[in-house]
């Protein structure tokens, strides 16, 4: 029975995470999660994987949506693809999965260079040692899958990671995840080409006058700002002048395409 990897993304990581663990496990297909948003309930008969990153040390709205909508299948994990500070995820998708009556079987942390720009940009060296550490990671947990183990990744350790990073700052913060794109705004440079609304995963963006507008829907993927060929799109004042990130096995077509409700 075919193994379906539902997967999200903004800047790529989770997408070339979802395709390489679907080629190892083998009988497996990638499925973007934008393109269930209309669909009220998801059914599978076979192992059923999530591949998502982290944002504020839990689970993207969206994938929260997902799970509420997931119907027991024979086999479920979930893969976090995020930059490996799992703070709060772990806990909460356990919660999650038992307020649904769902049967969580393995949780994974797989960490990728970070996308979060206002905190500066992770270096190619850095990056390419994480990309390294994937390759090896990624068929090890496609044997567990395969086999259907029982696999439950250790929770971060530490004063920090425990209590200082996932603490209430962020826990306050993560409330107002949708309305934090009242940060983001366009320079000088947009020339009004429209890949910003294209790559939304949730139609957040719109052009008004060959200029985006964000309508607090937001998932903070930071597809937009990451993806926009000018580097016009801004955070505040964090942003300027710090690279742009995507992972570099994955294309904007790939984004565009992931990103779309309709498939
Ligand atoms: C708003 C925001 C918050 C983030 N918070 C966390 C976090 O709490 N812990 C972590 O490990 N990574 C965090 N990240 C990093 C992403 O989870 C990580 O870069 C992920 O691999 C991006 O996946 P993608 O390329 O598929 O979009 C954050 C990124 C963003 C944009
Ligand atoms: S992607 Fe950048 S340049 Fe293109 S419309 Fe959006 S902000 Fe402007
Ligand atoms: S507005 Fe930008 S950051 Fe927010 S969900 Fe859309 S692409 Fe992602």
């Amino acid at each position: 029975m075919t193994t379906r990897i539902y997967y999200f993304t903004g800047t790529g990581n989770a997408l070339y995470v979802a395709r390489t663990l679907g080629e190892k496990i083998g009988d497996a297909e990638i499925i973007p999660i934008p393109g269930t948003a209309d669909q009220t309930s998801i059914a599978h008969t076979g192992a059923v994987g999530i591949v998502c990153p982290i944002y504020m040390f839990n689970l993207p709205y969206i994938v929260i949506d997902f799970i509420k909508k997931l119907q027991q299948p024979d086999y479920f994990f979930i893969v976090f693809a995020g930059g490996g500070e799992t703070g709060n995820c772990i806990k909460a998708v356990k919660k999650l999965a038992d307020a649904q009556q769902l049967r969580l079987s393995a949780v994974f942390n797989l960490a990728m260079p970070s996308n979060y720009a206002p905190f500066g940009a992770t270096p190619g060296e850095t990056q390419k040692a994480y990309f390294a550490a994937a390759g090896k990671e990624i068929p090890r947990i496609a044997q567990v899958v395969n086999d259907r183990n029982q696999y439950v990744e250790k929770r971060s350790t530490g004063f920090f990671q425990t209590w200082i990073h996932p603490g209430i700052l962020y826990r306050l913060g993560y409330r107002y995840i949708t309305f934090m794109d009242k940060g983001f705004s366009a320079d000088e440079r947009c020339d009004g080409c429209g890949v910003c609304e294209q790559v939304c995963p949730v139609d957040n963006v719109t052009l008004n006058d060959g200029r985006p507008e964000w309508h607090s829907r937001c998932q903070q993927c930071y597809a937009c700002l990451q993806w926009c060929p000018q580097e016009a799109i801004q955070y505040r004042d964090k942003t300027e002048g710090v690279p742009r990130y995507h992972h570099p096995n994955v294309t904007l077509k790939e984004i565009i395409k992931a990103s779309r409700k309709e498939l």
